[in-house]
């Protein structure tokens, strides 16, 4: 079966009378109620309860269940964690997969909330970390005898390098027990599955694609049997739940995924083919582009694109980004992205680079393709940029 009907048939409920919803029902559920002590107890002895049995809500619920299941079909793997924002799915792979005293390798162009984690947070508690460059990163030789994991990002964020992850897998296996997550967030599990190349965890933001409305939070991380019975055990301890209702959200917005996705490239990849031919614009950082560096690997492991890609502006027009994404009238001002509405976002990367600087690049800005028609947003863009970055046109309206 196809992707996409795979994600209509997905986590349909089975009711033993043979009439069904097709949705799976929302189960809003602290308590459960057993008919006896003795169903109780069999539930939760330690040991003979599974990852996906309904004891108590905090354990998840039927709906969740749902969902994870649907994730991980998706995402090619043996089981499904839900967390309740893909920061916190981040969080729960370092907290749960690493020790104090353990090393990490992280990409230069990771998520930059999970640079400020690791500085802020993990490295005080004893999680001593590298960052490594996106291109050409020589991990072998950066791995430590104490390194237990090297966490990716493909596309990185913003700048949008490509990491190939069954080189990185590889390298990680010739050195041991190391543990590769990546975050695959920009394919949702729809165009690219990390597991597939061999990583144990793959980190989704269902906020983004997944989700697909910007009305709802969630992450997820697909695992391997040996990494997800780690991370079951932290959800157990630390107490990570998710509502039935957000699950429910998700869910809805999965069973058309695949047709909102292409719909997303598709008008990305116009406007972004566009944008290549302004003179305010230096380049496109976007691996479904032919100029782009990475568009032989991206062709390579990839079935697809999402409809984020950031642009880069020259020296000039970098000193009008303010008023050029100002001056967008169908295009938001926004921080996420994958939702149906289209969003600009001006974003300094300076500060998130500790290995490749961008210190003499022109300003970005990061464009996420919403479903309008791709021809008003290209007019968007075009009345922005001429208004911000030409001064006849600012010139004549006085
Ligand atoms: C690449 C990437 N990963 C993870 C996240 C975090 O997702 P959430 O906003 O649900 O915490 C984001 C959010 O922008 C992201 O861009």
């Amino acid at each position: 079966m196809k992707r996409g009907t795979r994600l209509v048939h997905a986590a349909r409920p089975d009711y033993s009378d043979g009439r069904r919803p097709v949705n799976p029902p929302v189960v809003r559920a602290s308590t459960v109620d057993f008919a006896s002590m003795a169903e109780m107890q069999a539930a939760i002895r330690p040991g003979t309860e599974s990852a996906q049995s309904f004891t108590y809500g905090v354990r998840g619920t039927p709906t969740a269940f749902a969902l994870e299941g649907l994730i991980t079909e998706l995402e090619a793997g043996h089981g499904t964690k839900l967390y309740s924002s893909g920061l916190e799915a981040i969080a729960a792979v370092f907290l749960g997969l690493l020790r104090p005293g353990d090393h990490v390798l992280v990409v230069d162009t990771v998520y930059s909330p999970v640079r400020q984690m690791l500085n802020r947070f993990l490295g005080q508690r004893g999680i001593a970390y590298d960052f490594y460059s996106p291109r050409e990163p020589d991990l072998a030789a950066m791995i430590r005898p104490e390194t237990r994991m090297i966490y990716t990002e493909t596309p990185g964020s913003v700048t949008m390098e490509l990491q190939d992850i069954a080189a990185v897998v590889r390298t990680a296996r010739a050195h041991g027990d190391i543990w590769v997550a990546c975050d695959n967030t920009w394919a949702s599990g729809y165009c690219y599955r990390p597991l597939e190349d061999g990583a144990d965890l793959s980190i989704v933001a269902g906020t983004k694609y997944l989700g697909g409305h910007s009305d709802v939070l969630m992450g997820s991380v697909t695992a391997t049997a040996a990494a997800y019975e780690t991370l079951h055990e932290t959800s157990v301890l630390l107490g990570l739940a998710v509502s039935a209702d957000d699950c429910a959200l998700v869910l809805r917005g999965a069973r058309t995924l695949h047709i909102r996705y292409p719909a997303h490239a598709q008008r990305a990849r116009a406007v972004a083919a566009w944008l290549e031919q302004r003179p305010e614009v230096a380049a496109v950082h976007y691996p479904a582009l032919p100029s782009s560096p990475d568009h032989a690997l991206w062709q390579q492991r990839f079935d697809g694109a999402a409809g984020l890609f950031t642009l880069e502006l020259t020296a000039a027009a970098s000193t009008r980004v303010t008023a050029f994404v100002d001056g967008l009238k169908l295009f938001g001002r926004g921080a996420s992205w994958g939702g149906f509405e289209s969003l600009a976002l001006p974003c300094d990367v300076r500060a998130n680079r500790s290995v490749d600087g961008w210190d003499d690049r022109g300003a970005l800005v990061r464009l996420s393709i919403g479903l309008e028609e791709a021809d008003d947003l290209i007019a968007d863009l075009d009345q922005a940029l001429d208004r911000a970055c030409n001064d006849k046109i600012r010139r004549s309206d006085g």
